[in-house]
């Protein structure tokens, strides 16, 4: 009798914690949902204007930045349905026309518009071409369920047209792309001159996603030229992964002569945003890859010693990288959510495959995972170490998530970073891509949930 009334008092105890953290999980989802929304078009500025933060100083966040705002449609994109996101996305289409169109001082490569429509015209980090790759994927996939529901004209006339005059805005970025891959330009935190894995990650993706659109549409030729240089961004993305070092470096052919010059490690977070954002299953650099798991290996040892706020609880804050300087070089919530993302992705792939399969390269990533050796081999899908590898995978996520939890706001805020030593929030405040971080993450939790 005891026992039977220890039983479920434990079981008790055990799924009221497991509600608790389910409940603020879905809670959190509604409140990014919200913020992202109510940071589209706002009264100030044109309609499909995405403000990247509603700070207007310390640091002023209120522009669209053609990354930022990508991001945030897509995450919607997969998020809504139809009849919610779709005037979102002919909004985002019709900002996107004009921001195309409007004068500006690197082209299709320019970071960020002000709110009257203008290009931001100060000295900026520019180029940015992970900016029109990324746009391209967002709108394609808008594209490919237009076309589904018989709207072609639509997406002819203002998506993708043969002819390149044509004011579309998909085929524009596409051609923008081919054009200019292979020249260096600035990363995404808008810091390092020279070639990045991250942005080569986007423009692969955008021309190969974009191959198969021009295929949809009759547009043989174009298909063929962008295969042919998605092709030649899969062949140049190789360079990335240093023997030597054992890890993927973020930039190459980096130049002296411009933007920062403290990074020295060359190890960035944003190798495992690359994934998230672009990969395609049959590509090379997936989730699986042994070289995109040693290099979150290391990044998640690095985080976990230098910030010391990751030497409490479990769950590690994760910042963009070791030597970053911004607001004093702090965990960023994107990324700490992206990390979890990204585990639950291994996870899910781990399922399709039915296997597990640990290299001398991959280990400590695995080692890690379980919390025991474990030796290269392969273990299928009966095994215990697949069973405890996917659990632990999951229970990794979920500590990342208690770890983003425990440094937002009561509400749910969630602003762009939080102190490396006292874990109250920094940078811009409620930051619109720490929320469609969020909408990805939870997604991918969503679908992942079942062994
Ligand atoms: C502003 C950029 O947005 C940020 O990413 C960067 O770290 C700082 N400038 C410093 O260059
Ligand atoms: C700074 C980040 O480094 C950059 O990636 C981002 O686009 C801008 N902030 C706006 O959020």
């Amino acid at each position: 009798m005891r026992n039977f009334t220890l039983y479920w008092f434990v079981a008790l105890l055990l799924s009221s914690q497991a509600w608790a953290t389910d409940n603020w999980l879905y809670r959190q989802q509604q409140y990014s949902l919200q913020m992202t929304l109510s940071h589209i078009s706002r009264d100030d500025t044109p309609r499909g204007f995405v403000v990247a933060a509603p700070s207007k100083s310390d640091p002023n966040y209120y522009f669209h930045w053609v990354r930022d705002a990508a991001l945030v449609m897509n995450a919607l994109d997969r998020t809504l349905p139809w009849e919610k996101k779709r005037q979102l996305l002919y909004d985002y289409v019709s900002m996107t026309q004009q921001n195309q169109n409007t004068p500006t001082l690197s082209d299709l490569g320019e970071p960020k518009f002000n709110p009257d429509g203008s290009g931001y015209a100060d000295e900026w980090a520019r180029p940015q071409n992970d900016g029109p790759a990324l746009r391209a994927i967002s709108l394609i996939q808008f594209a490919n369920q237009l076309l589904d529901r018989g709207d072609e004209p639509y997406v002819r006339q203002n998506l993708y047209s043969a002819d390149e005059n044509a004011p579309t805005a998909i085929k524009k970025d596409l051609e923008y792309t081919v054009k200019v891959w292979a020249r260096p330009d600035f990363d995404l935190w808008e810091e390092v001159h020279g070639t990045h894995f991250y942005t080569r990650m986007a423009q692969r993706t955008a021309l190969e996603l974009g191959a198969k659109l021009a295929d949809r549409l009759g547009d043989h030729d174009s298909a063929v030229r962008f295969r042919r240089s998605a092709n030649l961004i899969h062949v140049a993305l190789e360079r990335h992964w240093s023997e030597k070092e054992y890890k993927i470096l973020s930039t190459i052919d980096r130049s002296t002569d411009k933007g920062l010059s403290y990074k020295h490690s060359n190890l960035d977070a944003s190798t495992v945003l690359g994934v998230l954002h672009s990969w395609l299953p049959g590509q090379t650099f997936g989730p699986l890859d042994d070289r995109i798991l040693v290099t979150t290996e290391k990044m998640m040892k690095v985080f976990s010693q230098i910030y010391s706020i990751n030497h409490q609880h479990d769950g590690v804050g994760i910042g963009r990288y070791p030597e970053d300087q911004f607001f004093g070089g702090n965990p960023w919530f994107l990324l700490t959510i992206g990390f979890a993302e990204y585990f639950l992705k291994v996870s899910t792939a781990l399922a399709q495959d039915a296997k597990v399969t640990v290299s001398g390269t991959n280990k400590p990533f695995y080692v890690r995972i379980l919390g025991r050796d474990i030796l290269p081999g392969k273990y299928d899908r009966h095994s215990q170490e697949f069973l405890d590898i996917r659990r632990g995978l999951r229970s990794e996520a979920e500590a990342y998530l208690r770890r983003v939890q425990f440094h937002a706001g009561e509400g749910g805020r969630m602003d762009e970073q939080f102190d490396r030593n006292n874990g109250f929030m920094k940078g811009a405040f409620h930051l619109t891509w720490s929320y469609a971080s969020y909408l990805t993450f939870h997604l991918q939790y969503t679908t992942s949930n079942s062994f």
